[in-house]
């Protein structure tokens, strides 16, 4: 595939321009007030997959944002990939720590930064970009098959329904996903797991009222108080979740694989001053990449209550509340979990405040054999782009609907990402490299290709 160079290196600036004009579409499906851009980012998707070369592209409404989709059938005895990926993103906030706005895209050292660049505009388009080859030049090896979703970001609620209704449409050999990331731009690596997700938020009731935390401090629960009390009764000192029966259905690594993952390149002091942290913290008996991969975990994601303006008000407030998500590992049950939060949780509560459990979004978690011959061809695309064979590795964060496909559609996915942990994703400043989105590009045709072959 000799012209996909010439193809990146014709086309390299208006391939940018085209994605920062995806880029500034504020597609934030977690806060209503971007509702209307939400919807306009489908359309801007379907735009391109018409540009690219699809014809009859639908969008397709669910009881949420609605699923873009469209589909090169060139010969039903080829195999089919599925693309998906989602151009829906985290709310930009705290604005006032980006260096640029978040929806007005800014190239700055070879990185595009805005919110989406990497997780997951950046990312659907090299797909676009690469599917634009193929098709312009007739090059598509096989048939393909794309969908891009608008709930990713908030859980994929009206995901399931849509797959569960449309299983012959969707039908397909592979699903290849680029929503996941590389160690380095030296250090190609392929995630092979994804962990699942428990999601909760907890209020904390005491007095019926805010109360003068003179008058009356000291002698009646203040529910922040109690709160992180609670909190901190869910981690033991050697940092391991104490929810009864949480770590039950954990399915340990094997050394074997324990060892590919040590395998795997880390560098602790450039980890820790990525962060600007001094120590890390984590499981005891775990390394860091174990903590952040095959491990489950449980954090505090946000928590509030009591006075929070300028300057002191002496109050004991009311309310406490939090949000907390569990990270689980394949065979924990997402339901499950958390309803051992739960019990667990009112079990620990004293009975001077109420507390309430409200549990939010979940998701399974997915492991892809390395054996596979979809592992395979990721494996040999990357080695041919990057020069080097890429580590597999397991990803922390979660994709909900990839274990729902393999129960629903019976079919395995490839995380083909190519962004970096660096690159900011749900944080200010969130950016995408330049080399890894050209990267991508020009690896994923080749996945096509080595697919279609190892497929005969
Ligand atoms: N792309 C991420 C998931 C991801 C990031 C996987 C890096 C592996 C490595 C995705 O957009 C995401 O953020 N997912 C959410 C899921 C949740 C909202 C249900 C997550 O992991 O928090
Ligand atoms: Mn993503
Ligand atoms: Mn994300």
């Amino acid at each position: 595939m000799q012209n996909i160079q010439n193809f990146i290196s014709e086309n390299k600036t208006r391939f940018i321009s085209e994605l920062f004009s995806l880029l500034k579409i504020p597609s934030v499906s977690a806060d209503p007030a971007f509702k209307k851009d939400v919807f306009d980012m489908a359309d801007a998707i379907k735009i391109q997959l018409e540009t690219i070369g699809f014809s009859d592209v639908e969008i397709c409404s669910t009881a949420g944002y609605p699923v873009v989709y469209a589909q090169k059938i060139i010969n039903s005895s080829l195999p089919t990939i599925l693309v998906y990926g989602h151009y829906d993103v985290q709310p930009a906030t705290p604005l006032d720590l980006w260096i640029s706005p978040p929806f007005e895209p800014e190239l700055r050292e070879e990185k595009i930064y805005a919110r989406g660049a990497c997780d997951d505009k950046g990312q659907v388009f090299m797909h676009l970009k690469a599917l634009e080859f193929m098709i312009s030049n007739n090059s598509l090896p096989c048939n393909v098959k794309i969908m891009i979703e608008g709930e990713e970001e908030v859980g994929s609620d009206n995901l399931p329904i849509f797959v569960r209704n449309n299983k012959e449409k969707l039908k397909a050999d592979i699903i290849l996903i680029s929503d996941t990331a590389i160690i380095d731009n030296e250090i190609p690596s392929i995630d092979c797991g994804l962990r699942g997700l428990s999601y909760v938020e907890v209020e904390v009731t005491g007095p019926g009222r805010d109360l003068h935390s003179g008058v009356y401090g000291g002698a009646v629960a203040n529910p922040i108080n109690i709160l992180c009390d609670m909190i901190s009764k869910m981690h033991d000192e050697n940092r391991q979740i104490t929810i009864p029966h949480f770590y039950d259905d954990v399915q340990d690594l094997t050394q074997a694989e324990r060892q590919l993952l040590a395998n795997a390149p880390f560098d602790l002091e450039n980890y820790k001053k990525d962060l600007h942290i001094s120590e890390i913290l984590g499981e005891k008996g775990f390394s860091t990449t174990e903590r952040a991969s095959i491990r489950p975990t449980l954090d505090v994601n946000g928590i509030w209550g009591g006075y929070i303006g300028e300057g002191a008000k002496t109050v004991l407030p009311s309310k406490a509340s939090a949000k907390i998500s569990m990270r689980l590992v394949p065979n924990q049950d997402s339901k499950t979990i958390t309803n051992l939060f739960q019990s667990y949780f009112e079990s620990i509560s004293p009975p001077s405040v109420k507390v309430i459990v409200k549990p939010h979004h979940g998701g399974e978690a997915y492991v892809t054999p390395i054996d596979s011959i979809g592992y395979k061809a990721a494996e040999k695309a990357m080695e041919l782009t990057f020069g080097k064979k890429p580590v597999p590795t397991r990803g922390g964060g979660s994709i909900p609907i990839v274990a729902l496909f393999e129960k629903e559609l019976g079919v395995k996915s490839i995380l083909m990402g190519f962004g970096l942990d660096t690159d900011a994703i749900h944080s200010p400043n969130e950016h995408y490299g330049v080399f890894n989105l050209l990267k991508g590009i020009e690896t994923i045709p080749y996945f096509y290709k080595f697919y279609t072959e190892m497929s005969k």
